[in-house]
């Protein structure tokens, strides 16, 4: 017998009727509605400790702040188990697994059929957006996990807010989750767009569990975006401040761990005294286009679910500030007097650490003592950079739109696209190094249109349509860019600085996007002309400059040469427009060597 905890704090009968639903397939013991009050938190925080699924960590040292290790098998994005289950195979799209629906709700079905017997079944109302912003969508999580709830709680706004904005309304994303014994032979995460409803289960690992963050805000979300108008993308937000006071606003799509939450909390170095950056969003950007014909941009998210190795007070100071308090931490390595600790954090390494896996390490141990996909889940409002407008529900005005990948060859340190077909070939064509934020290989070059390989909710090839549909509406549009902070010298080391020193290439951005600097044209796009870098007080040879910033046509003739098969791969609905780009940019690496 299912008992709730107390009376639904709802009358809405769309919803009401969906929890009754769940509740007789999953048969929990009770039924929890999550109101997102500090009592809540304070509650289930305690029963995690108890539980063993949270550990306290040092009080004096942090705060608020608590560790989790997942289950071994567990610890990252499973693209091979993410289906997306459109009517027909085509509407997914070549670059999605895909699963008719009804074979999905039946698959799934019997696995979720009784999974939270002797569980609690916790209902979890949220936003994805500022409350009452005509760009934020209200969805509902329903759970067996309190890890979840106290993730989602910090990750969106959660609670008796959600339940007011959503009101008797049936529009809101109907989401499932059931860690079932999180075992990697009955996990799958299911998205059903026509019906804005997504069913995960097996797993407790966040980019498969939050389902508001990659499932809605970027999977439905951009069908959504297809069908009402708009843009879900995975992309930072940062405001940059001159000293003068003018804000330019930008958006950013780097594939997963290229350091976007970096780049989006970037201190800019000495010599720009008086600049800053503040950030929106450092990981998920909605965008409309507002009344002035410009595009708005909101961050659908409340908090950074960031990585954790790598991340120091040399890297991302703002982000060690932002983790300082209130942060769940999961898959880090843990000191003997309750700190976290991973590879790359400031300091000497400890002498002894418990690792992610709970186990006693030394710093001869050959595994690391974090795992390298270790994150931190911390509130937006710790952040000391966080922009005033970030919760704002108009947006901010996008002026200029940045793809960067992990690229050691071929592309230069910055490029502006001709036009807005220019630019969303850089977009569509986007490639990167794999990382440890999924599983599978790493270091291998894969094609990841707008970082979103693993996150668009329907067929590539009709999002790259939508894309070029958009100019349509736009009086204002903003400028496009490329950038590429990871190429390496022939000695195979960074040529680039990055962190900080990416302001020096930022500010050109913002200058292009204001039309009041030059630029050196090239075959593929507009690049710096020398000396409009400002570079002065940077450590590093002139050379080594030249070298991230050079053009190389043999480099760029694999590359543009390497795209046929990767276009024909998108299948039929390919926009003739981006091969046409394509062959354009070939043609003329041809017409220069045909001279030479
Ligand atoms: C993330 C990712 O977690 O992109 O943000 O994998
Ligand atoms: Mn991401």
């Amino acid at each position: 017998m299912t008992t709730t905890d107390s009376k639904p704090p709802t009358k809405n009968t769309h919803l009401l009727s969906w929890v009754d639903e769940i509740a007789r397939l999953t048969k929990p013991e009770r039924i929890v509605w999550c109101d997102g009050s500090e009592e809540e938190r304070v509650r289930l925080t305690e029963l995690a400790v108890q539980q063993g699924t949270l550990e306290p960590l040092n009080a004096e040292k942090l705060p608020g702040c608590y560790l989790h290790r997942s289950n071994p098998n567990d610890v990252a994005r499973v693209e091979n188990l993410t289906f997306i289950c459109t009517p027909t195979k085509d509407e997914a799209g070549p670059t999605n697994n895909w699963m008719a629906p009804k074979d999905a709700y039946e698959k799934l079905g019997k696995l979720f059929d009784g999974s939270m017997k002797g569980r609690t079944m916790y209902v979890v109302p949220y936003v994805m957006g500022p409350v009452g912003s005509a760009m934020s969508k209200v969805g509902v999580e329903i759970t067996d996990s309190v890890y979840v709830v106290l993730n989602m709680r910090t990750m969106t706004r959660m609670g008796s807010a959600a339940l007011g904005m959503l009101g008797d309304s049936n529009d809101f994303n109907r989401g499932l989750h059931s860690t079932l014994d999180c075992n990697p032979d009955r996990r799958f995460i299911c998205h059903f767009p026509q019906d804005n409803t997504i069913w995960s289960v097996g797993s407790g690992y966040g980019g498969n569990v939050l389902l508001g963050k990659k499932c809605l805000a970027l999977r439905i979300g951009s069908y959504l975006g297809k069908k009402e108008g708009w843009l879900a993308e995975h992309m930072l937000i940062l405001g940059v401040e001159s000293p003068e006071g003018e804000m330019t606003y930008v958006a950013a799509a780097f594939p997963s761990a290229c350091g976007k939450t970096n780049f989006a909390m970037m201190i800019p170095p000495k010599r720009f005294k008086g600049w800053k950056i503040w950030t929106v969003g450092d990981d998920i950007a909605w965008m409309r286009v507002g009344e002035d014909g410009r595009l708005y941009a909101i961050n659908p998210e409340a908090g950074y679910f960031g990585v954790a190795p790598g991340t120091s007070y040399d890297s991302n100071p703002n982000a060690m500030r932002t983790i300082s308090k209130n942060t769940l931490f999961t898959n880090v390595a843990r000191t003997p007097d309750g700190d976290v600790w991973w590879e790359g954090k400031d300091g000497p390494v400890p002498p002894e650490l418990i690792d992610w896996q709970g186990r006693p390490w030394n710093p001869k141990s050959t595994e690391k003592a974090a795992h390298p996909n270790a994150r931190f889940t911390a509130p937006a409002t710790n952040n000391p950079c966080i922009s005033k407008f970030w919760d704002d529900p108009n947006g901010v005005p996008i002026s200029a739109i940045i793809f960067g990948g992990r690229r050691a060859t071929t592309i230069p340190l910055v490029m502006q696209a001709f036009s807005w077909v220019n630019g969303v070939f850089f977009g569509a064509t986007l490639g990167s190094e794999t990382t440890a934020a999924a599983t599978g290989k790493v270091g291998v070059v894969r094609r990841d249109p707008f970082a979103m390989l693993p996150f668009c909710g329907y067929n590539m090839a009709d999002y790259f349509a939508h894309w070029l549909s958009m100019q349509g509406k736009l009086v204002n549009p903003p400028k496009f860019f490329l950038v590429n902070w990871f190429r390496k010298g022939q000695n195979g080391k960074f040529l680039w600085p990055g962190f900080g020193e990416n302001m020096r290439v930022l500010k050109w951005i913002v200058d292009r996007a204001r039309l009041r600097v030059g630029g050196q044209e090239t075959p593929f796009g507009w690049v710096p002309k020398a000396g409009d870098l400002d570079l002065s007080g940077l450590d590093i040879a002139p050379e080594q400059v030249d070298d991230a910033t050079h053009i190389d046509l043999e480099e760029w003739k694999n590359e543009l040469s390497s795209l046929n098969e990767f276009f024909d791969s998108l299948g039929p609905n390919m926009p003739k427009v981006l091969k046409l780009q394509r062959d354009l940019l070939l043609a003329r690496i041809e017409a220069i060597q045909s001279q030479a």
